[in-house]
């Protein structure tokens, strides 16, 4: 086998039998060893992800035909080879195994590699049959503790196929990165309409076969999977990954012939098999559990949550942009819920990194519309939840804290006040919230709402209703984001620009232009 002139040391035949093989074993399937595929199972790409400082998780789905019914794959395990190389030809392999892509798991696969060096670049690659897959590129953490100079991330979300051209995932395949964070809106559910930039493919999704097809169409471009093969990801979803402004508290529950559990299980499934996720965010039916940490030595710890599953229904008409209500002042509203925020505020208290982030979805800072007028769906329509995250990071026990927001399509900086509304009391952590990749389509730099928004809110720094991503450029003394926008994606090749510039002084909450 040889690619590239390059001969590869794949693994024998007669590999060690894992979990899942063991599984399939038990239950008396037949693992095909040598599977013969009709086309390139290997359309969907490669992906890495959940870094940690010596491993990370390693991820393809095989697809032949994406759109077909089991994705053009046989009703049957098989096995799928994969090595990871210190070097980009792929000759100096530093850890090599199988593992078994099974129906059950839409033919998906999730190797948890480690003990590999801290901080540095690995290449990686898999075989199935006489199919080997593109080459992908990830890279180790930091080491835990250790003292690091800086660390780069990117920041992304919303990439609705159907209004652009995903030119920003381009460009971020060729950004010097240690991690993208997805912030959610990988996919969006509803069915194909003509008249748009791009067709999704199909109807509305409800079930798990639907929403597998919205990701292999989404997970077919090319610049997409660019981005995948570059970096290693560290991903949550919002609403759109199940349905649109969705509540979990409420509407999910236990009972399976319920129509949102059932959509919900489907959903979470698909997310689980089309993401570079470990084993404990398997779902258990309507549920999964996606918040999580991750440390760059004593630099940086990112706290990815999960703002959309624990949440109880969105109050004063549920999620429309209406004036507050009592409701929004409901001491029983739940955002986080309790679990996570324990989870989270305990992590807070315990930090000892320089910068402490927040990678979530929605809008924390106070955010007036028009005359008293605030989206429910945000952290506007929960203000006892908000009040009590506020408490924990203003308590001064938060070293430097930051919070990353998407779900809103426009680009924005925001400065969270200890009582959020009241421009006198102390700004206590810097808001940086990343526009759309594709969402909304082409945008414009300056809209009137754009304008009212930062006029009835002094806190809000900066806007911008065109498509991009957010690079951040940590360092012990600073935090630096770069609005990186484009000034079109409703058609392909749009070049992408820093149009702007801020950083947050360590020790000094707030966003200052640079
Ligand atoms: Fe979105």
């Amino acid at each position: 086998m040889a690619i590239g002139g390059k001969k590869l040391s794949w693994i024998r035949r007669d590999f060690l039998i894992g979990g899942a093989s063991a599984l399939a074993y038990m239950r008396g399937v037949r693992i095909n060893a040598a599977p013969r595929f009709p086309d390139n199972p290997f359309k969907l790409g490669v992906a890495s992800g959940e870094p940690t400082q010596d491993g990370f998780v390693l991820w393809t789905r095989l697809a032949p035909f994406p759109f077909d019914e089991m994705s053009g794959m046989p009703l049957e395990p098989v096995v799928v080879e994969w090595q990871v190389s210190s070097d980009e030809g792929m000759s100096k392999v530093v850890a090599k195994g199988s593992t078994i892509a099974d129906p059950t798991m839409g033919h998906s696969i999730h190797v948890e590699v480690s003990g590999l060096e801290p901080h540095r670049y690995y290449w990686y690659q898999f075989r199935t049959g006489s199919e080997i897959s593109p080459k992908g590129r990830t890279r180790t953490l930091p080491m835990a503790g250790g003292s690091i100079d800086a660390a780069r991330i990117g920041v992304v979300s919303c990439q609705k196929y159907e209004d652009g051209y995903f030119t920003g995932f381009r460009h971020l395949s060729r950004e010097d990165i240690d991690l993208v964070v997805h912030l959610g809106d990988y996919i969006y559910e509803k069915k194909g309409k003509f008249y748009k930039t791009r067709t999704h493919h199909g109807g509305t999704c409800y079930t798990l076969e639907e929403y597998r097809a919205r990701y292999a169409q989404y997970k077919m471009d090319a610049d997409l999977q660019a981005a995948h093969a570059a970096h290693p990801w560290a991903v949550s979803f919002d609403d759109h990954e199940v349905v649109n402004d969705y509540a979990g508290a409420d509407e999910g529950n236990s009972d399976p012939t319920d129509e949102m559990t059932y959509r919900r299980t489907a959903a979470y499934q698909a997310y689980y098999e089309n993401m570079p996720l470990r084993r404990s965010a398997i779902p258990n039916g309507p549920y999964i559990k996606l918040f999580r940490r991750l440390h760059f030595g004593n630099l940086l710890a990112i706290n990815i949550l999960d703002t959309r599953q624990y949440r109880s229904e969105q109050p004063c008409y549920a999620g429309k942009k209406v004036e507050r209500c009592d409701e929004v002042f409901d001491q029983k509203a739940a955002m986080l819920g309790k679990a996570q925020e324990k989870w989270l505020y305990d992590g807070l208290r315990s930090s000892s990194t320089r910068w402490n982030t927040l990678a979530q979805q929605v809008i924390v800072a106070p955010r007036q519309l028009s005359e008293n007028r605030y989206s429910m769906d945000k952290w506007d329509g929960y203000e006892i939840p908000r009040r009590r995250l506020i408490g924990a990071l203003g308590d001064g026990h938060v070293s430097n804290p930051i919070i990353l927001s998407g779900d809103n399509h426009r680009h924005w900086v925001a400065e969270l006040r200890s009582k959020p509304e009241d421009q006198e009391t102390p700004v206590i952590a810097t808001e940086y919230i990343g526009g759309s990749i594709a969402s909304r389509g082409d945008g414009s730099e300056m809209t009137n709402s754009g304008r009212r928004i930062l006029k009835l809110n002094p806190h809000f720094k900066y806007f911008c209703d065109q498509r991009g991503y957010l690079l951040c450029t940590i360092t012990p003394a600073q935090w630096r984001t770069d609005y990186r926008i484009m000034r079109y994606v409703e058609r392909p090749g749009a070049p992408i620009e820093t149009r702007i510039s801020f950083v947050t002084e360590n020790g000094r909450p707030g966003a200052i232009q640079v």
